[in-house]
Order: C-alpha cells, then sequence, then structure tokens
C-alpha cells in the first residue's frame, strides 16, 4: 500500500515545544512541535528500544530517557552515544489546523 498521511492531531493540540505518541498501523510515531516546525521519529531508539518521546527535549535534538543516547529529530541522526544507528524520520505537513504524518502502513 502506498504510503498517505494522516491527521495525528490540531496544531492546538501541538504547541510548541509538546510532543504526542501515536500508533498508525504497526508505526509507534512521536510528533513534536520545535518552535513552530513539526518533526515525526519513530519512538523506539535504536539503542535498546527505549521510548524517545517520553526523552528530554534540547532544541531539535530529543535524549533517551534509558541510556542518554541523542537524536536529531530533523533527520533522525544520532548525535550522542549510547546508539549507533539513526532512527527513522516521517515526512510531517500541516493542512489548514491539522498535523498530518506521512506512514506508509
Ligand atoms: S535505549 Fe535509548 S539509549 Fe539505550
Amino acid at each position: 500500500m502506498a504510503a498517505q498521511y494522516y491527521t495525528v492531531a490540531t496544531t492546538d493540540e501541538l504547541p510548541s515545544g509538546d510532543r504526542i505518541v501515536v500508533e498508525i498501523g504497526h508505526h509507534v510515531i512521536g510528533v513534536f512541535n520545535v518552535d513552530g516546525h513539526y518533526y515525526a521519529i519513530r519512538d523506539v531508539c535504536t539503542h535498546d528500544d527505549g521510548p524517545l518521546a517520553d526523552g528530554e527535549l534540547i532544541g531539535c535534538e530529543i535524549e533517551c530517557p534509558r541510556h542518554g543516547a541523542r537524536f536529531d529529530l530533523r533527520d533522525g541522526s544520532v548525535k550522542s552515544p549510547p546508539a549507533v544507528l539513526p532512527v527513522p524520520v516521517y515526512p510531517v505537513r500541516v493542512e489548514g489546523n491539522e498535523v498530518q504524518v506521512e506512514v506508509d502502513v
């Protein structure tokens, strides 16, 4: 099935500095608003499966609450160990007041 956009929140429900976790198909996704920019990443740390969206947000980086690995929300790249593999990211768009994430379910 082709990827398509799914509405995950309204812009009111996801203010700047906030994050939500959504499940779409078998994907568990953390969706973030950083200063009006929206990002979506797989909510599973590549080190040992920690729940990334429970971590601390530092600029555009999320710190895994389990062992402190950091990932860049913009591209999923690792910014701090112990993780070595990037985390998948998903395209995000805003349509009207709806925040939408593109997922291939
Ligand atoms: S599970 Fe995320 S740093 Fe270990």
